[in-house]
């Protein structure tokens, strides 16, 4: 899809890949509509003419607000990325119902209610696309992370879903799973703090901006899945083909808590 004029829905726009999101969109000539829960960086993330909308999105209230200011100022929403998302460094048998709730509705549900506010708009325009910020975690578990992998498992199995579902509207989705990329998601998560290799992988990570040209590279060529860095595609072949060699180490690394 060609980005230059179009609106662009993205949540979790404050910081991070969000934000890093909006500069790269807007750089290419797009329309802002920006959204998360603190204003001041909100407005620094999205210049002087970027509509912002703040508030939190697991609440019906906001999303709803988001998408009906989106559509009075511009008339259209052409992309959503679905950004906002936390973690939560605790094992799946010891969290709490309370924590687990609320990472899915961040992480799962507000993605898929927001989708279903925008789709029937852009099916009547019959164009548009939904581009959910996944992760490597979820085409393989982590397992200092398993209920954040079940969260971006289930959020690219319901992107899979509506670009099936979808198809014949002329509306596309697509997922993108980075690998760690630089920004405050650790100091963000819930529980407790991750193992210390991966603190220590922090020195792989790739930037917000790297992030951010690979998702609107995505965009640009109507992408399915963009996985980033590219060569988390190898890691993702290895976890798929040596299933039990991928969990033996992934489980040696979370001992060492
Ligand atoms: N960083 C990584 O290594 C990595 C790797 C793979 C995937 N991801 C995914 O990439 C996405 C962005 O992560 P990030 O690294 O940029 O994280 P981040 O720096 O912690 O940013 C998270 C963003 O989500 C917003 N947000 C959080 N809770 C919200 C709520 N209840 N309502 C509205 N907005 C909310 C935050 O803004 P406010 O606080 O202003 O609301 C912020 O803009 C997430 O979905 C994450 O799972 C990250």
């Amino acid at each position: 899809m060609q980005i230059e004029g179009q609106v662009v829905l993205i949540t979790g726009a404050s910081e991070g890949i969000g934000a890093a999101c909006a500069a790269a969109f807007r750089k290419r000539g797009a329309r802002l509509s920006l959204t998360a829960r603190s204003e001041d960086r909100l407005r620094a993330a999205g210049g002087p003419d970027a509509l912002v909308t703040p508030g939190d999105i697991t609440l019906p209230e906001t999303r709803e607000r988001v998408v009906r200011r989106t559509l009075e100022h511009y008339g259209a929403i052409d992309i959503l990325v679905n950004n906002a998302g936390m973690g939560l460094y605790t094992a799946a048998w010891q969290a709490s119902d309370e924590d687990t709730r609320r990472l899915f509705e961040l992480n799962v549900f507000a993605p898929l209610a927001l989708s279903r506010l925008v789709i029937p708009h852009m099916r009547e325009r019959r164009r548009g696309m939904i581009v959910n910020i996944g992760s490597m975690a979820g085409k393989m578990t982590l397992p200092w992370f398993t209920l954040y992998s079940v969260t971006k498992y289930a959020l690219g199995s319901l992107t899979e879903g509506l670009r099936m579902e979808l198809l014949a509207d002329g509306v596309h989705a697509m997922l993108v799973c980075p690998a760690y990329v630089k920004t405050s998601f650790q100091k963000h998560a819930m529980g407790s703090r991750p193992p210390a290799k991966v603190v220590k992988g922090k020195n792989f990570a790739i930037s917000a901006e790297e992030c951010a040209a690979d998702v609107v590279r995505g965009v640009e060529r109507n992408a399915r899945t963009v996985v980033t860095p590219r060569y988390g595609w190898i890691i993702i072949a290895v976890a798929r083909l040596f299933p039990s060699v991928m969990q033996s180490q992934l489980a040696g690394i979370n001992r060492h808590v």
